[in-house]
C-alpha cells in the first residue's frame, strides 16, 4: 500500500453465500472494525441480500457492492439487474468481470467493458477483475494477458471517470485454492496494471488508482500482501465470510 498516494480498499466478495436474513447479523459484526479502519471496507453481497446489506450499513463506514450488473438500462433480459436498480437501493460499488463470471457465465472482455462503461455512466464504482490462468502463468504470458484484459476493460472510459475505477488482480490459480500469489508476484502484476493505466491515462491517474489483490488472501497473509507498495487492498472471498478473519484483514490495512 502507499496510503499517501491512494486509498486502500478491503472488499469482501461473498459470492453465492449467505441469505438475506444472515446478512444483517453478519454485517453488524463488522461495523466496529470498519469504524476505525484505516481503509475503505466494502461488502459485495448476492443481489437478494443487497436491501438487507444497505439497511445494515446505514450510519456505518461500510459500503455495499453488487457482484454483477447488466450493461443495458432496462428491457427483456430475464434474470438480469440494471445499474439503476442497484443505485435505487443505495449500492455504490459493483464487481465486474470476476473470473468465475468469465468462466461459468460467458463473460467476455467485451461484456466486461460494456458493463464498466454503464456502471461509470450511471455513477457506480466498478471493481474490475483481471488475472491469468495457471496455464498462462506457466506459459510466461501473464503480463501480456493481464495488460490486455486491463486495456479491454477500460476501452472508452473517459479520463474524467478513471478515478472511480478500482482494478483487482486475481490470478485464477489462486482463487479459492488456498494457493496465494506471493507478495512479490502480487506486487509485480499490480505494478504492471498501474503502468498499463499510466500508458492510457497518465502517471498521476495511475498513481492514484486503487489496485487490489485477490486470491486466497486471508488473516495470515494479508499483512504481507498489503505491505507491498502496489497492493492497495484486497478482494477477499472465503475469508470474508468469517467475521473474525475479515476483521483481521481490515486491521492489516493499518500499516
Ligand atoms: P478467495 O476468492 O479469497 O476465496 O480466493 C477471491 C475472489 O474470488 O474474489
Amino acid at each position: 500500500m502507499n496510503t499517501a498516494k491512494r486509498k486502500t480498499v478491503i472488499a469482501g466478495n461473498w459470492k453465492m453465500n449467505k441469505t438475506p436474513s444472515q446478512t444483517a447479523e453478519f454485517i453488524k459484526q463488522l461495523v466496529p472494525a470498519a469504524a476505525d479502519a484505516a481503509c475503505e471496507v466494502v461488502v459485495a453481497v448476492p443481489f437478494v441480500c443487497l436491501p438487507a446489506a444497505v439497511q445494515a450499513v446505514k450510519g456505518s463506514a461500510i459500503k455495499v457492492a453488487a457482484q454483477n450488473v447488466h450493461f443495458e438500462d432496462q428491457g427483456a433480459y430475464t434474470g438480469e439487474v440494471s445499474a439503476d436498480m442497484l443505485l435505487d437501493l443505495g449500492v455504490e460499488y459493483v464487481i465486474i468481470g470476476h473470473s468465475e463470471r468469465r468462466q461459468y457465465f460467458a463473460e467476455t472482455d467485451q461484456t466486461v467493458n460494456k458493463k464498466v462503461l454503464k456502471a461509470l455512466q450511471k455513477g457506480l464504482r466498478p471493481i474490475i477483475c483481471v488475472g491469468e490462468s495457471l496455464e498462462q502463468r506457466e506459459a510466461g504470458v501473464t503480463e501480456e494477458f493481464v495488460a490486455m484484459q486491463t486495456k479491454e476493460a477500460l476501452l472508452g472510459v473517459p479520463a474524467a471517470d478513471i478515478d472511480k475505477v478500482i482494478i483487482a488482480y486475481e490470478p485464477i490459480w489462486a482463487i479459492g485454492t488456498g494457493r496465494t500469489a506471493t507478495a512479490d508476484q502480487a506486487d509485480e502484476v499490480n505494478g504492471l496494471i498501474r503502468r498499463t493505466v499510466a500508458g492510457l491515462y497518465g502517471e498521476a491517474a495511475a498513481e492514484a488508482m486503487t489496485v487490489q489483490y485477490g486470491g486466497s488472501m486471508n488473516a495470515k497473509n494479508a499483512a504481507e500482501l498489503l505491505g507491498k507498495d502496489n497492493v492497495d487492498g484486497g478482494l477477499i472471498g472465503g475469508a470474508s465470510l468469517k467475521a473474525d478473519d475479515f476483521r483481521v484483514i481490515i486491521e492489516a490495512a493499518r500499516q
